[in-house]
């Protein structure tokens, strides 16, 4: 069967993109990455695709809707299906969210909607919340909003700074958004307002992200 086509938008480090292009080695998995954009030329996740063998373009342009028209070129001439946000930095044009709406998807380092924005490894130390995690949603006009697909929760220890947080959530990142793309891939997820329904339950491996969604689904 034909594997679902996804469009990467990087503006650095990479390794989420990593992790997507390591799920995608598997040709059980259902999608595969065919195009990986960003916004710097010095992107170390660009080194990442060229190793992968995946075409890359960048798009170094400062105009907000010209980004937008080449990178929508671009999606289209790869015949891009997904979208995939994987720390872009950049605000997106509304027209080409839009366009991509419900299409395009995101991965946040926080427990959305708490802490959008800038640092929500600060933000979340500064609350002094005991548990934080990532989000992988839809994508809506406003920054970090939109249905939410799945959610993966870490502890904040008390002796945490941003960077150990930070480590422990991406740790979570990389494991939550290949199984969270796989979903969409496999035409499970149901839009409802600012729900997503999770055709069939949500899987084991997600669930086992979050140990008292396992117990509690009997899965544990
Ligand atoms: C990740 O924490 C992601 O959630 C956020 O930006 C960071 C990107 O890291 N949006 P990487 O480039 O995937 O390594």
């Amino acid at each position: 069967m034909a594997r679902l086509r996804v469009g990467v938008l990087i503006s650095g480090r990479g390794s989420n993109l990593q992790a997507l292009i390591d799920a995608a080695a598997d040709p059980a998995y259902p999608a595969e990455i065919v195009l990986v954009i960003s916004n710097l030329p010095e992107a170390l996740g660009l080194q990442r695709a060229a190793q992968a063998g995946i075409a890359r373009q960048i798009i170094a342009e400062p105009d907000r809707t010209v980004f937008a028209t080449a990178a929508e070129t671009a999606l289209r001439q790869s015949g891009v299906e997904l979208v995939a946000l994987a720390g872009f930095m950049r605000l997106l044009d509304t027209s080409f969210v839009e366009a991509w709406r419900d299409r395009m998807v995101n991965i946040h380092p926080s427990l959305l909607p708490a802490f959008p924005g800038l640092h929500p490894q600060r933000q979340a130390l500064a609350a002094g919340v005991r548990f934080s995690g990532c989000t992988v949603h839809f994508v809506r006009a406003e920054i970090d909003t939109g249905p939410i697909i799945a959610q993966a929760v870490v502890p904040v220890h008390d002796d945490d700074d941003q960077d150990s947080l930070a480590a422990r959530i991406l740790a979570a990142e990389h494991r939550l958004y290949p199984l969270a793309v796989r979903l969409y891939a496999e035409g499970r997820l149901r839009i409802e307002g600012n729900r997503v329904i999770v055709a069939g339950g949500m899987p084991p491996d997600i669930a086992a992200l979050n140990p008292l969604e396992a117990l509690a689904s009997g899965r544990g």
